[in-house]
């Protein structure tokens, strides 16, 4: 390929991208397949890789982020971030839509509806149409700057669209981190025992800081836009400017309304109080902003906020009751939890008599003491919180409550784990929550899937010493379980069916249900593919684990460790004697060859046999590689009808053959013969 036409199709290539971005991420109206869409990014990644003169930062392959680990640095905002008044009664709305009407007498007043996104403040830089920089909020004069991180936000147009954007502006919006990415995050955290997120806001904030852009770009943030600044505004009212601002790819809230009377100010509280709920996203209120600009300009500032707008607090729904006492419990990577255990309340409907305290820090910092009256609150989050404490509420002579220096279930020493909250029993083989809760977590359905145990029976295993550890369910028998209490043959047998059947689980699952800290199952997954076999990754260093897409240096450490454990060691091998895939199954690999291995592979025009995406498939599973374009290094063409002229042409020129389905399938059913 030549520079100038590898600079064509780099350019199309970038454009098509950050459209099908912008379709998937902002519109979430896809026109392409994920598929389609990931084979456009290799070919990008691939031509960048081979033409490096025509690198931009910008470019749509640079969303994933490295891993450079950097600190940030900081720069003056250039319009200081500042926060709006805030009221939660609706009347105080009404007085400020008559103050606004005050100070512009005889004028009309349009006043813009929007949501309060319950986020991280940022601030966005274009110049000339690019992304220059993205700030965060800071001390509202001085901010970090987050620019690599920012640009793993895939609904963040890195390059405008449309047209008509003034030649420097800033933007600025929430970024926020949606409830399903949350929830995932939360249940991956709790899953590996490490400190959940209260709420998305402090996840999104806590992503935002990370000094992993790679990981940033996994946790999945989105953002949303709510405010233009700049010398040369398209429009003169923010209204307009926002639907500018929409237009050039950002992401502004379909709920952003203007509105021209009390009532209707009124209605639209009434309204998104409840809608709000169903919304993606988690939001703390709604925010009113007077549309006009040059109205704007006349109400001006406060010391501390703008006069053109307020914001309207929505009430978390929210309960006080008596603690009663404070219990810890080991988990089973023998992290202690504190958990609140309180007088039985009803909240939202549901009654709550136990919150998670996560950690020492939020003991300390809430000042929990004996027997205090806490605030329970559930916001949109389903798992009730405790949010303070009601001082008047304290008894005379209260002490206040203290962490455990020792594990409640087996008495050692509590160890702490170096830059985290939590408090560590390190008695990992003989501590009995932590022994069962392997076991329990071993037999899950999503890891080898023994059907019948669960905690009690775990325990019961434990108690009668059939199952220490979770090689030991391997050489259970149908005598043992018949001991154990309200078992008869049929459990019996449903069990050690089970247990046959878990055999055959492949090893990626094997992997997960080992119970390795920070090893959850999509890291699992990645590592099993990577590395293939338990005893190549025995041998692995750190530097060759990190070098794995998504394995960190904490992942690295935390398997070394696991596989230096002597006990360990042992398990893995009693658990390979008795069956269990330590190995990626031929099973995985059934159908590959290396038939086409090494092969450029360039699929053109319309096919009648099977589907493009079908032919890419068989390529790849031949050892071929499918690219995007015609250039002297692809080694044939896979042609339908009706290739396009240029591509023939192309093909013609550089003399690269030209293959049809029948003759593509005859080559891999003769080849395999
Ligand atoms: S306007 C000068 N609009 O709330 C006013 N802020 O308490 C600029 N926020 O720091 C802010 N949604 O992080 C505005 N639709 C919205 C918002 C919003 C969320 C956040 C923002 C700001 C804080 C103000």
């Amino acid at each position: 390929m030549e520079a100038n036409e590898a600079r064509e199709r780099i350019e199309s290539l970038r454009r098509d991208l950050e459209r099908h971005n912008y379709n998937y991420y902002v519109l979430s109206a896809p026109e392409i397949s994920d598929r389609e869409f990931d084979r456009m990014m290799k070919e990008l990644e691939a031509l960048e890789k081979e033409w490096k003169e025509f690198d931009d930062p910008l470019s749509p392959t640079h969303r994933v982020g490295s891993d450079l680990t950097k600190g940030f640095e900081q720069v003056r905002h250039i319009y200081p971030m500042l926060s709006l008044g805030n009221t939660y009664s609706i009347g105080e709305v009404d007085d400020f839509v008559r103050r606004v009407r005050e100070a512009v007498p005889g004028e009309e007043v349009t006043i813009v509806g929007e949501m309060k996104f319950d986020g991280t403040s940022i601030s966005l830089i274009y110049e000339d149409g690019r992304l220059v920089r993205a700030v965060t909020r800071g001390d509202g004069a001085v901010g970090d700057v987050v620019t690599d991180n920012v640009k793993t936000i895939r609904s963040i147009p890195l390059r405008l669209a449309g047209s008509g954007w003034p030649r420097q502006f800033e933007i600025r919006g929430e970024i926020v981190l949606p409830w399903k990415a949350f929830d995932r995050l939360n249940e991956e955290r709790a899953f590996n025992e490490e400190p959940l997120f209260a709420n998305p806001r402090n996840a999104a904030s806590g992503t935002l800081k990370l000094q992993n852009p790679a990981e940033v770009g996994r946790r999945g943030l989105d953002a949303y836009f709510y405010y233009l600044l700049s010398d040369e505004l398209p429009a003169a009212t923010h209204y307009e400017n926002m639907m500018a601002a929409r237009s050039w790819g950002f992401k502004v809230s379909d709920a952003m309304t203007r509105l021209h009377t009390l009532e209707e100010v009124d209605a639209y509280i009434n309204h998104w109080d409840t809608a709000r709920k169903e919304l993606p996203v988690a939001t703390d209120g709604l925010v009113f902003k007077v549309d006009s600009l040059r109205q704007e300009l006349n109400l001006g500032y406060t010391a501390k906020s703008p006069r053109w707008a307020i914001a309207y607090k929505f009430q978390a729904e929210r309960a006080l009751t008596r603690l009663r006492f404070v219990s810890f419990e080991t988990g089973r990577i023998g992290v202690i939890t504190p958990v609140a255990n309180l007088e039985p309340v009803l909240l939202s409907g549901t009654i709550v008599k136990r919150a998670s305290l996560h950690n020492e820090d939020i003991i300390r910092t809430l000042d929990i003491h004996e027997h205090d009256m806490l605030y329970v609150e559930k916001g949109g989050e389903i798992i009730p919180k405790i949010t303070g404490v009601n001082i008047s509420g304290r008894q005379p002579g209260a002490e206040p409550v203290r962490f455990v220096t020792h594990c409640p279930a087996c008495g050692t020493a509590l160890v702490r784990v170096e830059g985290e909250a939590s408090w560590i029993c390190p008695n990992r083989y003989g501590c009995v929550p932590q022994i069962t809760g392997r076991v329990e977590h071993f037999v899950g359905r999503r890891m080898m899937n023994i059907d019948g145990i669960g905690e009690e029976t775990s325990e019961a295993l434990f108690a009668s010493g059939f199952v220490k550890d979770i090689a030991d369910l391997y050489s259970l028998t149908r005598e043992q379980l018949l001991t154990l209490e309200g078992f008869g043959e049929r459990s019996a047998e449903r069990i050690l069916q089970g247990i046959e059947d878990s055999k055959a689980v492949p090893f990626e699952r094997v992997l997960y249900a080992l119970s390795i800290p920070f090893v959850g199952e999509t890291v699992a997954k990645k590592l099993a593919r990577s590395v293939r076999s338990m005893d190549r990754l025995m041998e692995m260093s750190v530097e060759e684990l990190t070098a794995i897409d998504d394995i960190g240096p904490r992942i690295a450490e935390s398997l070394k460790d696991y596989l230096a454990a002597p006990a360990n060691l042992r398990i893995i091998e009693r658990l390979c004697d008795a069956g269990v895939q330590m190995a990626v199954g031929s099973e995985s690999d059934e159908g590959r060859t290396e038939l086409l291995a090494g092969k450029s592979i360039v699929i053109s025009g319309v096919f009648n046999l099977h589907s493009r995406d079908e032919y890419k498939e068989m390529i790849e599973r031949n050892g071929g590689k499918n690219v995007g374009s015609i250039s002297k290094k692809t080694d044939f063409v896979l042609a339908g009808a009706n290739m396009g002229p240029s591509k023939l042409e192309k093909a013609q020129k550089l003399g690269i053959p030209i293959v049809d389905e029948e003759a593509f399938l005859a080559m891999l059913s003769t080849a395999a013969e």
